[in-house]
């Protein structure tokens, strides 16, 4: 499938709650638009991008089990997720990940509100959902501000799996220990009542050339 649109980010790419403060002076006008899934002159960064993704995505499942079978499900709670992953080292010649993030339209925790083309993400998968369609495995945007090196975004989606459902799951049926931390923590939660392979969100990274 290809998806080329363009769309201007400052101002007017502002949706609900996360419509950020206007500052007109101090935001410069960034330019996204997607880049084609068969670009040639990019397809080394995309995979480079979509690799790490899968591998955070494996971490966060991986981490999850471990913790709770450790620690117990209410502990792992103050715990996840990979609070301390940091950006893997570069290595020469290859690709360099230079930002990491986890984002959702039904956010648990305010520190991974998506920015404007986190957004832009995030509506056009749910609107591929939405209609139907199937959606891309992976988006890759440019993203153009001027007095800053152009910046390569990918991301790809996650699914609330059946693990993922003892903390995202029917809030109802939450054990009550796990219920008292996640609203003591995130006063705010949405980030419940997911059934088994919901679309839960999407996980991104930075790439940037070698
Ligand atoms: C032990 C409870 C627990 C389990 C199990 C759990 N999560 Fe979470 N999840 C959390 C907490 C706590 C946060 C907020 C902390 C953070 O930012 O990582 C969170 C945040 C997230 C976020 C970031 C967006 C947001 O809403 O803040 C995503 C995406 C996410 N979880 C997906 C998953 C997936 C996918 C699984 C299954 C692999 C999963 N979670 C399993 C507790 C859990």
């Amino acid at each position: 499938m290809k998806i080329t649109p363009l769309l201007l980010l400052a101002g007017g790419l502002c949706v609900g709650t996360y419509c950020q403060t206007p500052e007109p002076a101090a935001v410069p006008e960034a330019k996204l638009s997607w880049v084609d899934e068969n670009d040639p002159a990019l397809a080394e960064l995309r995979q480079a991008g979509e690799r790490t993704v899968d591998r955070i995505g494996g971490m966060m499942l991986n981490e999850v089990r471990r913790i709770v079978a450790a620690k117990g499900l209410e502990e792992a709670t103050e715990t996840v997720h990979l609070r301390s992953l940091e950006v893997p080292t570069p290595v020469p010649g290859k690709p360099r990940i230079v930002a990491i993030k986890r984002t959702s339209l039904r956010l648990r925790n305010p520190a991974n509100a998506p920015d404007a083309a986190d957004l832009a993400a995030l509506e056009y998968f749910k609107k591929e959902l939405g209609d139907g369609n199937r959606p891309p495995s992976s988006l890759m945007q440019r993203i153009e501000t001027p007095g800053h090196p152009v910046e390569y975004r990918v991301y790809k989606p996650v699914a609330a799996m059946p693990d993922c459902l003892l903390c995202h799951g029917n809030k109802d049926s939450q054990l009550p220990g796990v219920q008292q931390s996640l609203e003591r923590q995130f006063p705010e939660d949405k980030a419940v009542n997911y059934s088994e392979y919901d679309w839960r969100g999407m996980i991104r990274v930075t790439v940037a050339p070698p």
